[in-house]
């Protein structure tokens, strides 16, 4: 195989099914069709009418059309519907690079972005983010790599794992660096809408910008793996064609979802993000009181935090631990790299009931390895 194991979805392949407190995912709050229908205010009996026809490359027209009235002022000739946000990055660093291509991506990163290029044969440098500064982005570090003018710069804000954002003074600044730079500036807007320092950024504004969605994280539509790429239209005309060998077009099942998803997203969103807000200030706090056993910079945007555990000789040992012994999801932070075996990403975006009730299994196993044992009820 050409590409390296992708680390987190291995993780999740042998835990996630496994568990019954998830914190460690990346996405708010799974909706049941119960929940989509009444926020959307459509009945199943709606798709008594659909006919199996085969969609179209690009998307079918209605839920194309309604992403383009969000995310490109109605411009539908840049907008592709794809198999999650995961299948436009794979077409992307297909088609977008070469081998022996430079390619800038932050560190840490979600792996896709930056292993697929690797794999190919390009040459990645890391712009990283310090966990001494809290994971704040340095634009200047970021300059300093864009002299050699690299092929593409891959970035995601609010970020996975860490939750950290970049202001629109920055993002300004990020775009200017690419265009100086004559590079592809690759915006995963993941979480994009999901913030809570600041409004959510707009989708950057620059003619080599392309930008991926998805409704697997803020929407809590995981399921739905229904995802959108943004990119000039020649761009996506390619990305077309190399489709034509995988997947052809997304099922029209899942467009009438999407499509009720999208035109209604600022309702969904917004009742996701106060819940994850809620469960923010309840990690932050919870932390705040064990300075001895974790630490943690205050996210921006998203629900993951990336938590440094202190003095665990093994945390991916002590992931497997919580998740064989005690049934709870958490990711060692080495499924984003070797330099992060002393982190964990911690996922808020579940029920309240099943934060709680991980952070305090999490609590008893590290004061057990740090030899601190107290009594925990219930455990
Ligand atoms: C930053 C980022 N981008 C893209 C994806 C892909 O998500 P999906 O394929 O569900 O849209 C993920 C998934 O975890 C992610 O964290």
């Amino acid at each position: 195989m050409d590409f390296a194991i992708a680390r987190l979805e291995a993780w999740m392949r042998d835990y996630y099914h496994a568990v019954d407190h998830d914190i460690g995912s990346s996405g708010v709050r799974d909706l049941s069709m119960a929940q989509l229908r009444e926020l959307c205010g459509f009945a199943l009996s709606d798709l008594d009418t659909m006919v199996f026809h085969d969609s179209e490359s690009y998307g079918g027209s209605g839920l194309r059309s309604a992403l383009a009235e969000r995310w490109t002022g109605g411009d539908v000739a840049r907008m592709m519907v794809t198999h999650g946000s995961s299948e436009a990055i794979y077409l992307v660093m297909h088609l977008a690079l070469e081998p022996g291509d430079e390619v800038v991506v932050l560190d840490p990163a979600y792996q896709q972005l930056h292993d697929i290029a690797a794999g190919r044969g390009c040459r990645v440098t890391r712009w990283a983010l310090d966990p001494a500064a809290g994971f704040a982005a340095d634009l200047s570090q970021l300059r300093r790599l864009a002299a050699s003018r690299p092929r593409m710069i891959v970035v995601n804000f609010p970020h996975n794992p860490t939750g950290t954002s970049i202001t629109p003074e920055q993002q300004r600044e990020l775009v200017e660096i690419a265009r100086e730079a004559g590079s592809w500036l690759v915006w995963d807007h993941a979480f994009g809408e999901l913030t809570y320092t600041a409004d959510p950024l707009p989708l950057p504004r620059h003619d080599r910008c392309i930008a991926f969605g998805t409704f697997s994280k803020s929407y809590g539509l995981a399921g739905l793996r229904v995802g959108w790429c943004v990119a000039p239209p020649d761009l996506l005309a390619r990305m077309a064609l190399l489709r034509d060998y995988i997947a052809l077009y997304v099922s029209p099942v899942l467009e009438f979802f999407a499509e009720h998803a999208v035109r209604n997203a600022d309702r969904i969103v917004a009742l996701q993000r106060e819940h994850a807000a809620g469960n923010r200030a309840l990690l932050l706090d919870w932390a705040a009181q064990r300075p001895e056993l974790v630490r943690v910079a205050p996210t921006d945007g998203g629900v993951t935090a990336f938590v440094e555990l202190l003095g665990q000789p093994d945390v991916e040992r002590t992931c497997r631990r919580l998740a064989e012994e005690h049934r709870v999801l958490l990711v060692p932070g080495s499924c984003f790299g070797d330099a992060y075996r002393d982190h964990v990403r911690l996922g808020f975006g579940g029920t309240t009931a099943e934060l709680t009730a991980g952070l305090e299994r999490l609590d008893h196993v590290l004061r057990a390895d740090a030899d601190l044992r107290v009594p925990v009820a219930g455990l």
